[in-house]
């Protein structure tokens, strides 16, 4: 059964690849993304898995193929064109700027203002409301992120890709890696929250047991390549792994 059945992606790649000089880090990759549902990327290192979520959020553009959101053609010529388009993203290395506070870095790229100023007060007050609603505890807003643990940074970095509000896809890349037992299962919830809202989640992770318990469709990338994707219930880990360690060929 094919997984698309006949339904239109709300975000999809179609043949792209994307070379590095000599380096083809991406080699016509097909990627179907839909309302509703968690699609689990899973690779190798090195598998292009990273390149093809920074196309998708407007930091590189593909050297062939096409992009399309909600079956129109797009052009992405930064991560500002991405946002509009209702692409919201945590990238692998999270992008927080260390010296500036929780509320400021909540707000990256599109502060609240009043006039010319940053309205620092909305901006310290929506970000209290918003870790309050995903349950996340830090002791202040106003708190330095360097200052802030390795997991902890990456549950601000997901708040703020949650917080965009007309988003219609969530891309996350590796979004548990530094986290312990319990802040998994908060990026558990607060994903599984997304796709009750009708939002579309790509989840990029090397953590086979939270892809498996999340995920409604698995596609593994190898050498730049993306398999067919298959629904979770119709596969098995050792077929992913399989496809993964290149012991499976399509
Ligand atoms: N900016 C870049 N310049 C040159 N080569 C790059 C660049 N970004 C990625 N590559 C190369 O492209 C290939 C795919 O890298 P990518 O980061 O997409 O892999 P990945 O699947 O995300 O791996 P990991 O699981 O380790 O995060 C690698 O060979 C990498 O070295
Ligand atoms: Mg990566």
């Amino acid at each position: 059964m094919s997984v698309s059945q006949g339904r239109v992606p709300v975000l999809a790649v179609e043949g792209v690849s994307k070379h590095f000089g000599s380096v083809a880090a991406l080699r016509a990759a097909d990627v179907e993304v839909f309302p509703g549902e968690i699609l689990g990327i899973v690779g190798d290192n090195g598998a292009g898995k990273s390149t093809l979520l920074k196309m998708l959020s407007g930091i590189h553009a593909p050297t062939e193929g096409r992009i399309t959101v909600a079956g129109e053609t797009v052009h992405f010529s930064s991560p500002a064109d991405a946002r509009k388009a209702g692409i919201s993203t945590v990238q692998q290395d999270l992008a927080l700027v260390e010296v500036l506070d929780v509320a400021t870095n909540l707000h990256l790229g599109d502060f609240p203002r009043r006039g010319l100023l940053v309205d620092r007060k909305k901006m310290e007050r929506d970000a209290t409301d918003l870790l309050k609603r995903l349950n996340v505890r830090v002791a202040s807003v106003l708190t330095p992120v360097g200052s802030l643990s390795g997991g902890q940074r990456q549950i601000i970095a997901i708040s703020r890709a949650v917080r965009l509000k007309h988003a219609q896809v969530v891309l996350l890349d590796e979004p548990t890696a530094a986290l312990g037992v319990q802040e998994t299962a908060h990026v558990g919830e607060i994903i599984e929250n997304l796709r009750a809202e009708g939002k579309a989640v790509v989840l990029i992770s090397h953590d086979m047991e939270f892809v498996f318990k999340h995920a409604d469709t698995i596609q593994v990338m190898r050498q730049g390549r993306s398999t067919r994707p298959r629904r979770v219930s119709e596969t098995t880990r050792d077929e992913i792994i399989a496809l993964i360690t290149g012991a499976k060929q399509e």
